[in-house]
């Protein structure tokens, strides 16, 4: 079976990127993994620190190891937003493939010394495993804010980038390039996007080198997601599309089928 690390280098070669989505139940998980097989590509499902409490941790990775060795399929399990140590070193005693190890609001020197002690404790776990680290800001939460951030003043520096990669010998690189979790009403309407700065992403690529991850893709401009992709990302995270999705099939459900659900008020005795 093909590592992680070469379908990200073969993805790279090719000037493609690989899907991550977030997954939280069965439903999601079956979701993502049958578009991939649909499309016949490569996914990686991802499962934050939230949703690995609401999953269980050994309990995703038993079922994403299942659909990868009986379906002989590359699927991939991603920890993603994990926020300590301990939560890292037990998602890769599970069997995790990646951390992405994120302490991205601590000041930089802070963020480069816990990041490098990460990849390191993580590395004696599992040698091959991918280490991901975060500069900049992107908020948080996957889900539909009322307001937008002012995304410019925690933008990720081509300087900093080569810095943070060079100290903390991380695998993959999460920057702040304009991308922002979760998204604004207007975008869920399909009325405004998330627009991405691709100078500043080809410039951090060619000053670090290393794999880069976009964040919080979901509404993102689809001409931007292109350009970014062809300037160095090769992988690209999606949340909230997922959950929207996934709360307007149950909504379809629930009110075109009724009788599958509906539970009637017991008859008077
Ligand atoms: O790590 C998860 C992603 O960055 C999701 O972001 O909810 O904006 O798609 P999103
Ligand atoms: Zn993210």
């Amino acid at each position: 079976m093909v590592t992680l690390r070469e379908v990200l280098k073969q993805a790279e070669t090719e000037g493609v990127a690989i899907g991550h989505f977030n997954v939280s139940d069965l439903i999601t998980l079956k979701a993502v993994f049958e578009s991939a097989t649909d499309q016949n590509v490569p996914v990686i499902v991802g499962a934050s620190e939230g949703e690995r409490q609401f999953l269980g941790v050994r309990q995703i990775a038993a079922m994403v190891k299942s659909l990868r060795e009986e379906c002989d399929f590359p699927v991939f399990l991603n920890a993603d937003h994990t926020h300590s140590l301990a939560s890292a070193m037990e998602a890769a005693k599970a069997g995790f493939d990646w951390i992405v190890f994120d302490v991205s609001t601590l000041p930089l020197e802070e963020n480069i010394r816990q990041t490098r002690t990460a990849v390191e404790a993580l590395k004696t776990i599992r040698p091959e495993i991918l280490v991901e680290g975060e500069i900049g800001d992107i908020g948080s939460g996957s889900e539909i804010h009322d307001t937008a951030r002012d995304l410019r003043k925690g933008l990720t520096t081509p300087a900093e980038a080569r810095q943070f990669v060079e100290e903390t010998r991380i695998g993959t690189l999460a920057p702040a390039v304009g991308n922002m979790h979760g998204m604004l009403k207007s975008m869920v309407a399909g009325d405004t996007k998330k627009r991405l700065d691709i100078e500043r992403i080809r410039t951090i690529k060619e000053q670090t080198r290393v794999f880069m991850t976009l964040h919080g893709a979901s509404g993102t401009d689809d001409g931007d997601l292109r350009r970014a992709i062809a300037a160095g990302i090769t992988v690209v995270h999606i949340n909230t599309e997922v959950r929207i999705a996934w709360r307007r099939g149950l909504d379809r459900a629930l009110s075109t089928q009724p009788n599958e659900l509906l539970i009637e008020p017991a008859a008077p005795s």
